[in-house]
């Protein structure tokens, strides 16, 4: 296991990205962190990074988004409405061998998800200071 801490601001998030991507493209990557704190913009961030080029929204009431790119099939899940385990059986987040599945407020279900790839979680900083998160990824 290797981790890794640092601070990222919008500007910064594909140094995030490519700390993920040097270690894995494709498996479950988990992402936490409280309302806000940046799971949705770093994965579209990583998205477009990786080429796709349809419109990334958050799956906060859709659960499950689909995407494509060159690289990968692509699954963005926020779990956070989800509250029972019988219900992600339905939700079809299962890894192909060769997909990515980038999901936020998983951690409630850890068992159930496998191969989880990483584990990025993201914070306020103590301080004020608004237009910064830190991070900690965890490459499994
Ligand atoms: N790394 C970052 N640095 C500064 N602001 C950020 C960062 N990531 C996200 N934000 C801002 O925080 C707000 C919420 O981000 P969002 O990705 O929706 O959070 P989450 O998905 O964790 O609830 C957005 O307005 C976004 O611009
Ligand atoms: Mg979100």
């Amino acid at each position: 296991m290797n981790i890794k801490e640092g601070v990222v601001s919008l500007e910064t998030l594909d140094e995030l990205s490519d700390l993920l991507l040097n270690h894995t493209t494709d498996g479950i990557v988990l992402l936490e962190g409280e309302l806000g704190a940046g799971k949705t913009t770093f994965i579209k961030h990583l998205l477009q990074k990786i080429g796709v080029v349809e419109s990334i929204t958050s799956p906060t009431f859709s659960l499950v988004n689909h995407y494509h790119s060159p690289l990968r099939d692509i699954i963005h899940a926020d779990l956070y409405r989800v509250k029972k385990s019988q219900e992600i059986e339905g939700l079809g987040l299962d890894y192909t061998g060769k997909n990515l599945l980038l999901i936020e407020w998983g951690e409630q279900f850890e068992s159930l998800l496998t191969p989880i790839k990483a584990k990025i979680s993201l914070s306020y900083l103590a301080s004020d200071t608004i237009n910064q998160r830190s991070y900690r990824i965890e490459l499994l």
